[in-house]
């Protein structure tokens, strides 16, 4: 599946649209077949391990309900819209949705939100943090959004919505089957369905400072890295006790800087936080481990090895400079874990990252090498890689 741009090549997307201004694209993907169905969407909602809600407003009044749900007759026909998170976790179309958005690095990307909506249904006019796009699936629905504005209102119509108060449009249109919404962060937005309409929200990652903080911090004390203290043994006498001098004030920035300033520590950090997923994976962890030479019978007989749908891998291949130094310095993070990857397994770990299927036709060169050959039975021991 390809995005028909129209005139609009990729870069200029980035260049004009992306965090800058809402896009809709009409058509942008030709003959769109919805890849899960709204039942199959409710079988989802009705699993514990699936975060899944109801938000409704018949006669106006907003409401909220958390799934699992058990059933969906106390809804109604029209007023309410069903959001299930992290469906490309259990559905591989859905995953596939991801792959026209490839332009944009593998980390950026969230995971896929699909909502079912019945006539009125919607979450109201909100604000979101992140980059989303919003494939119209069947169906159809009426979607405005507006410029950021500092004078919308924050409202509450229930403890667990929040809603911005009514904004000015700049865009203002029905969106049909095939049609795609681009929302920058920040961007008022309000899509009410005009019949029971899909929707597939592909969401994307951008950390505050204040949760990359938060994380670097505790990745510090559960690695006992950046322990260093403040150091002033280069004190002079003071005439005034009662201050925090400017001198001292750059002092203790230095020590916090510090948690910064070994690449290789930011590095490792930032993959793990980066691969980390927050809902759950379809994890298929063999009963008894396996072993190379099993994996090697099995792949013999013709069977593929897929990763588990919504893992997060990153690589980071080190700087030709860095890489004389160190070899270890190119790194694979898979499912929040750090894999060191020398510069003879870097093909394979490129291979693991890229995601494909893998027969034995394209590991055959690669299972000859022993870290391969330990890297591999780690990621289908973990549950992460399996045979179909
Ligand atoms: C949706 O209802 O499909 C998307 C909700 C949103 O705008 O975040
Ligand atoms: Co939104």
């Amino acid at each position: 599946m390809k995005i028909n741009f129209k005139d609009l090549t990729n870069e200029q997307f980035l260049a004009e649209y992306w965090q800058k201004k809402p896009l809709l694209i009409k058509g942008a993907f030709e003959q769109f077949n919805d890849p899960i169905e709204a039942d199959e969407l409710a079988g989802l909602a009705m699993e514990e391990f699936i975060e899944s809600r109801i938000v409704s407003n018949p006669n106006k009044q907003w409401d909220v309900k958390h799934g699992p749900f058990a059933d969906f007759s106390e809804f109604g026909e029209s007023d309410w819209t069903l959001l299930v998170q992290a469906v490309n976790h259990w559905f591989k179309g859905v995953d596939d949705l991801i792959e026209p958005f490839r332009f944009i690095p593998n980390w950026r990307i969230d995971d896929v939100m699909v909502s079912f909506s019945t006539p009125g249904g919607g979450v109201g006019p909100h604000l979101d943090q992140y980059d989303v796009f919003i494939i119209q699936g069947s169906g159809k629905r009426r979607w405005r959004v507006g410029a950021p504005d500092a004078s919308l209102a924050e409202l509450l119509p229930h403890e667990d919505l929040k809603q911005v108060s009514d904004f000015n449009s700049v865009i203002d249109e029905i969106t049909e089957p095939g049609d795609l919404l681009y929302i920058p962060p920040n961007h008022p937005h309000d899509g009410i369905a005009i019949d029971n309409s899909i929707n597939y929200s592909i969401g994307f990652l951008a950390p505050s400072s204040q949760e990359l903080l938060s994380g670097l911090a505790d990745y510090n004390l559960d690695n006992n890295l950046n322990a260093n203290r403040f150091d002033d043994s280069q004190r002079q006498v003071t005439n005034t006790p009662e201050q925090l001098t400017s001198t001292d004030i750059d002092l203790l920035t230095k020590t916090l800087q510090q948690s910064l300033s070994d690449p290789k520590v930011v590095g490792d950090f930032l993959g793990k936080y980066l691969t980390t997923v927050h809902h759950t994976l379809n994890l298929l962890i063999p009963v008894e481990p396996l072993t190379i030479d099993f994996i090697k019978e099995i792949l013999n007989d013709g069977e593929e090895l897929e990763p588990v749908l919504g893992v997060k891998c990153i690589l980071h291949t080190a700087q030709d400079d860095e890489a004389v130094l160190d070899n270890k310095n190119n790194r694979l993070f898979i499912n929040g874990e750090v894999f060191a990857v020398d510069n003879e397994s870097l093909d394979f770990a490129k291979l693991l990252a890229s995601k494909n299927t893998l027969g034995i036709n394209v590991l055959k060169t690669h299972l000859d090498c022993l870290k391969n050959q330990q890297l591999l039975t780690t990621v289908i021991n973990k549950g992460l890689w399996s045979f179909e």
